[in-house]
């Protein structure tokens, strides 16, 4: 092949493999060798490629020169990685060729994949509510006809599961609005100890019934943070009433608001909000996946309690945008925290996907 060809191959920013007409390996890029490991020139095409249908893709091209499609699975042991690969036939110098080029579409299939779990579990969840509500109405139409006692407790559980229906489409629609304006930053400045006193005082009926203690530790006077008070609001909400909902008879759930400090990991100013429960904690395998929808460590519990799984889900989605840090450690008997570390004013730059 002419040394133009093979710059050419080179220069492709895809994995790319050129086979001659004696079917072995004319030219391999750099991306190709990553992919295939070294030393591919002057092999035979079978004993590099061995994927079937690739290769009978590959025997297709060569025989009647119409461009193919296929699919090839690469593994490094870890992770799996898919590749679609075009077929093209060329025409080299003393016959025919055929170029090979490898698009990697393991993010396209994640994010199917991530859709229909999605749509699923979305359907699961208002399915649970849907078949109560149906099988209450029948029994009101038919056996509890005429009896009133009956058919006031069946509209109370109705209600109930009316909300939590109510609250599921809430929660997804606050978290496709967060979604979108992920990337667009706060701006507003608003007094952050005053916002937690206020969601606390909100709190504390609910603490009470739970048979929680309620504990805050916030600074004197006002602090200043540039965010979304709403959003913020929402954050605190969602992780007080976990610590409380979670923890059982008898916690204390503490809040804490720490002043100013250089903050590493945000490279900025900023504060820690820390929301401890004495509670059962959990084990921190579940640690990465609780920002998941739907996830929950006890789904049979945290249902009975109204739980969608989407809070947490939110908080980190606010955390984001704010271009802060959630952090959350626990332990089997020993409770657990969530710390949310928020910039001073919401600038700083954002080093990782975290
Ligand atoms: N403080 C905590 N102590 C123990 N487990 C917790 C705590 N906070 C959260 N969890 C666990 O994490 C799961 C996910 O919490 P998340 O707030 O996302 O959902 P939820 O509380 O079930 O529902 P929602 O917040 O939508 O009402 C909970 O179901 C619970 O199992
Ligand atoms: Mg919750």
């Amino acid at each position: 092949m002419k040394a133009e060809a093979r710059d050419l191959i080179d220069a492709m920013p895809l994995p790319a493999v050129l086979i001659r007409w004696d079917e072995r390996i004319d030219a391999a890029n750099a991306e190709a060798t990553a992919l295939l490991g070294e030393g591919l020139a002057g092999r035979h095409f079978i004993t590099v490629l061995r994927q079937p249908v690739l290769l009978d893709a590959i025997e297709g091209t060569f025989r009647d020169g119409t461009p193919r499609k296929t699919r090839y699975l690469s593994t490094d042991g870890r992770q799996d990685t898919a590749f679609d690969v075009a077929c093209r036939a060329v025409a080299l110098e003393k016959g025919p060729g055929v170029l090979l080029t490898f698009a990697d579409v393991t993010h396209l299939e994640q994010a199917g994949q991530m859709r229909r779990d999605f749509v699923a579990n979305v359907s699961h969840e208002l399915r649970t509510p849907l078949t109560a509500l149906l099988g209450f109405i029948e029994t009101l139409r038919g056996p509890a006809r005429e009896d009133a006692a009956a058919r006031e407790r069946f509209l109370g559980i109705m209600e109930t599961e009316a909300e939590r229906m109510e609250r599921l489409v809430g929660d997804l629609l606050s978290l496709s609005r967060l979604e979108a304006e992920e990337r667009v930053r706060p701006t507003e400045p608003l007094d952050l100890p005053e916002l937690m006193s206020s969601v606390l005082n909100g709190l504390a009926p609910l603490a009470e019934e739970a048979g929680v203690s309620l504990v805050r530790d916030l600074p004197e006077g006002p602090l200043e943070v540039v965010g979304d008070s709403d959003q913020l609001r929402q954050v605190m909400v969602n992780l007080v009433e976990n610590a409380v909902k979670y923890s059982g008879r008898g916690a204390q759930v503490t809040v804490r608001l720490s002043p100013p400090t250089y903050q590493p990991r945000l490279r900025a100013e900023g504060v820690e909000i820390e929301v401890t429960d004495t509670g059962p904690g959990f084990d921190p395998l579940h640690i990465p996946r609780l920002t998941e929808r739907f996830y929950r460590v006890d789904s049979h519990r945290s249902r009975e309690m109204g739980g969608t799984g989407l809070g947490l889900a939110i908080v980190k989605h606010i955390v984001n945008r704010h271009r802060g840090r959630l952090r959350i450690e626990s332990a089997p008997g020993k409770g657990s925290t969530f710390r949310v570390i928020l910039p001073l004013r919401a600038t700083a730059a954002r080093s990782d996907g975290a």
